[in-house]
């Protein structure tokens, strides 16, 4: 991730970029009021700005590094909102994750899927379920491969990186991720062709 930094508030170009994107896909799936988990909340800037477009939900940011939890809670108190909690520390590699963590309504993550292994992934998956409310969704989003291709050159060099990096983390199958979701009783409720290929699908628990 590419971030630049000033009084604590990192900037991110990315997610300057798709911010936007993402949010038309959050409005049509976000519940009206409730609280939402963000993991991996990276600089902040996302869940500061989606929590001043929905002021009804209660927004929970986290991440696993302290310095990035850092910059969520100074884009909180820059901005002067009271609908975001201070930044908690959150591994979704961690067994247990979810122990410490009140349930929620809905769960968003937004590139971190690729970053790490398929163990990680299902262990993501599985405290999810847990911490999610009945009915509670779940909105993943990041660069996949579809049908066990990657679609760009782009998406080639990437992959081969990130495999260069840690043999074990890369891109995920969509259709994986959708069977994966399913076996912890996540059913996708839609799966959505986003700029520059990403893809944001949102599941729903359905039992
Ligand atoms: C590529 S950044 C994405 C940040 C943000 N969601 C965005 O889109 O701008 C990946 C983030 O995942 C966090 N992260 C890495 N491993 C993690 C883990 N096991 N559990 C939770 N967060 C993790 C990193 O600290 C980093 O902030």
């Amino acid at each position: 991730m590419q971030v630049t930094e000033e009084d604590g508030q990192m900037f991110a170009p990315a997610a300057g970029r798709n911010r936007d994107a993402i949010e038309a896909v959050l409005a049509e799936y976000l519940p009206k009021e409730g609280n939402v988990l963000e993991i991996a909340s990276g600089t902040g800037q996302h869940i500061s700005h989606f929590a001043q477009k929905f002021t009804n939900l209660n927004w929970q940011p986290s991440d696993i590094d302290t310095k990035r939890r850092a910059s969520v809670d100074a884009w909180r108190d820059y901005l002067k909102l009271e609908n975001i909690s201070a930044a908690r520390h959150v591994d979704i590699a961690a067994k247990g994750w979810v122990d410490e963590l009140d349930r929620v309504d809905f769960i968003m993550m937004v590139n971190l899927l690729h970053l790490i292994s398929q163990t990680d992934m299902v262990n993501f998956m599985c405290g999810a379920a847990d911490l999610l409310h009945k009915d509670g969704r779940i909105f993943i989003y990041g660069p996949f491969m579809r049908e066990g291709v990657l679609t760009s050159d782009g998406d080639e060099k990437f992959h081969a990186d990130l495999q260069a990096q840690n043999s074990l983390i890369g891109y995920k199958n969509i259709e994986d991720v959708i069977d994966n979701l399913l076996g912890f009783g996540l059913e996708v409720k839609a799966c959505v062709e986003m700029p520059a290929n990403n893809i944001a699908l949102v599941a729903q628990l359905v039992n």
